[in-house]
């Protein structure tokens, strides 16, 4: 039987913000697996910012690469079903995650370690899980949440955290683990609703950054903040700078602010001398090491309803090149993801 699936592939590097004209969806034969891999029929797969950094002809130094043109983009992260198997390990049925997403079928080799190791093909239990949530808490943004706070020692407690890009889906796993491990947690997203939300369902502070920045969070911390878990860069991390205490920290996750325009700053970059602060970048796909730790502590929030969960869903393969330009854009809330078939 002659198998056919669709696939995005990148038409062209945007020189902005992306469009949907940047990509092609494309029907293409799938071939069966190869002694060792496992055929993959995908029920969802991630939209991350991630992936604009990666529409270029140079990704950033360190990161993953850039998407060639007019070929599949390997590297995104999918959850599906295995519908051939010629691999050990693997059987007809099992939930798997892997890295070939934003195609309707792949066919995967599990020998092959795909973005740092998160991606390498890997059997789920569901256990009482929705499979999508492993594209979010208990995956990469929930590793991404937990290992940020992890890097800048924030898991203790007592302390005043302000998350920026808050409603997102890094952001908002932030928010509760910071919240849960019993620190004070002030909140920053670009709208009323994602503010409420985060006010309502999250039950932290918040404020809309586009109200004013160093105001709403001057009004707020009045004394500081002892860590800034920002994924916005900019002008966001020159407000941390400003607002963060004598030995602050800063978990770098992102800086969303400037993938789609030329890099803003920070022009007061000097007050991380004079504070004695930590500036901390770090990814989560290395701190793999956290994962396990991170799922049992995430899962026993989501079994008892402590942490809250949201998704913006798309629907069909077609969609995700829109969904990408929505959520960078700052119209999605929650973990962004695209159900395929
Ligand atoms: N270090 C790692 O390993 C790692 C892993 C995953 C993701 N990340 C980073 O984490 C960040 C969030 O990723 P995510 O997947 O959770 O995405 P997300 O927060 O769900 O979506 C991105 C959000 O960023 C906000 N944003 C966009 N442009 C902005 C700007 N100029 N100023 C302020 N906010 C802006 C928008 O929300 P508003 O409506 O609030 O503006 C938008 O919805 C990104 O920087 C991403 O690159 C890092």
């Amino acid at each position: 039987m002659t198998r056919v699936g669709r696939e995005v592939r990148v038409r062209g590097y945007p020189a902005g913000p992306v469009t949907t004209g940047d990509f092609e969806v494309v029907e293409v034969e799938v071939p069966g697996p190869a002694p060792g891999e496992v055929l993959v029929r995908n029920t969802w797969t991630s939209v991350d910012p991630g992936l604009r950094l990666r529409l270029r002809p140079d990704a950033p130094a360190g990161y993953f690469v850039a998407f060639p043109l007019g070929e599949p983009m390997d590297g995104v992260m999918a959850v599906g079903e295995v519908v051939e198997s010629c691999a050990e390990g693997f059987a007809v049925g099992d939930t798997v995650t892997h890295a070939k997403g934003w195609r309707e079928y792949a066919v995967v080799d599990p020998a092959e370690v795909q973005l740092g190791g998160i991606g390498t093909l890997t059997r789920v239990e569901l256990e009482g899980a929705e499979a999508s949530w492993f594209l979010g808490p208990l995956g990469g943004m929930g590793l991404t949440a937990y290992a940020g706070l992890h890097v800048v020692d924030a898991l203790r407690g007592g302390e005043t955290v302000w998350v920026s890009a808050a409603a997102g889906a890094v952001g908002s796993l932030a928010v509760q683990i910071a919240r849960l491990s019993g620190n004070r947690v002030i909140a920053s997203a670009g709208s009323d609703d994602k503010v409420a939300w985060l006010q309502e369902s999250l039950g932290v502070e918040a404020f809309n950054y586009r109200d004013g920045l160093d105001d709403r969070l001057g009004a707020l911390a009045p004394h500081g903040v002892d860590v800034c878990f920002d994924s916005v860069g900019g002008d966001h991390l020159e407000a941390a700078l400003d607002h963060l205490g004598r030995n602050g920290r800063v978990a770098m996750c992102g800086s969303i602010s400037d993938y789609e325009s030329e890099p803003k700053g920070p022009r007061n970059l000097f007050l991380a001398v004079s504070k004695d602060l930590t500036l901390r970048g770090f990814r989560g796909s290395s701190n793999l090491h956290l994962m396990p730790e991170m799922r049992q502590l995430i899962a026993g929030w989501l079994a008892t309803g402590e942490l809250v969960h949201r998704e913006t869903v798309f629907t069909g393969l077609e969609s995700a090149p829109h969904a990408l330009a929505e959520m960078i854009a700052g119209r999605t809330i929650g973990k962004t993801l695209v159900s395929i078939g």
